[in-house]
């Protein structure tokens, strides 16, 4: 099974693809994550990435492209995945074709997960995040056992630094300035599916599953 989840942020992408990925045994590969690691490392792509991010503009398609060439380097043709957070624009959706085409593989399915304003802000505002394993949690909707400790290993919650509101706003403008050119895209090529994804999480989760269950 290989599936693109396409949506905004705060969209659920990242909950989805990570309960996707232990379901259906499949790895999960979200671009913001492999960058956030890059730059929490610091690394030479982080240092390029860390202001696009933090001014929640793309990373340059190049330096996106490459990394996750290198990420499926160690995929077989018949291994799956759940892309989460890529293609970002039309030029990284060819480049993707691309790139799959070239290892014998295909995407089964598109799932843009459709949401409502209120909703985005509502998830993104209140998410946190585990400094150490990475796990997301929100302070109404997915609470953590103790106030802003990890469950899974103790480590303290924090915000991520494109949460903050101006952020949030320049991450909304840019997902819609290049949302509608994918859209069109993988209607076109049969691929797309809109689930409403403004539902309770396991209720998004049985939709896509329901969904994987027919490729
Ligand atoms: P990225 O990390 O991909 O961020 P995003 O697309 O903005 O998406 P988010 O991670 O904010 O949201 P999500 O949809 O995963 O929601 P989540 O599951 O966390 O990218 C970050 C940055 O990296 C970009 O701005 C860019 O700079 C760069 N980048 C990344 N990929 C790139 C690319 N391909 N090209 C160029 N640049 C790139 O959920 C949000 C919150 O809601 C959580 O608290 C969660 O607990 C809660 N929640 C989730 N689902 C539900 C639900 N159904 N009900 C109630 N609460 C829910």
């Amino acid at each position: 099974m290989r599936l693109i989840l396409l949506g905004p942020p705060g969209a659920g992408k990242g909950t989805q693809a990570k309960s996707l990925s232990e379901r259906l045994k499949v790895s999960h590969i979200s671009t913001g994550d492999l960058l956030r690691d890059n730059v929490k490392r610091d690394t030479g792509l982080g240092k390029s990435a860390r202001a696009y991010m933090e001014r929640g503009d793309l990373v340059p398609d190049e330096l996106v492209n490459r990394m996750l060439v290198e990420h499926l380097n160690s995929f077989g043709p018949q291994d799956g995945f759940i892309l989460d957070g890529y293609p970002r624009n039309l030029a990284q959706a060819k480049s993707l074709d691309t790139i799959l085409r070239g290892r014998g593989m295909d995407i089964d399915y598109v799932v843009y997960l459709d949401t409502s304003e209120a909703v985005i802000i509502q998830r993104l505002s209140g998410r946190r995040v585990c400094s150490a394993c990475n796990i997301n949690y929100h302070i109404k909707n997915m609470p953590p056992k103790r106030d802003m400790v990890c469950d899974k290993c103790g480590r303290p919650l924090q915000q991520r630094v494109d949460d903050r509101e101006e952020t949030i706003k320049n991450r909304l403008v840019v997902y819609l300035k290049e949302v509608a050119s994918l859209i069109d895209y993988y209607e076109q090529r049969k691929k797309l599916v809109r689930i409403s994804a403004d539902d309770d999480a396991p209720v998004v989760l049985n939709k896509i599953i329901e969904l994987a269950g027919r490729a």
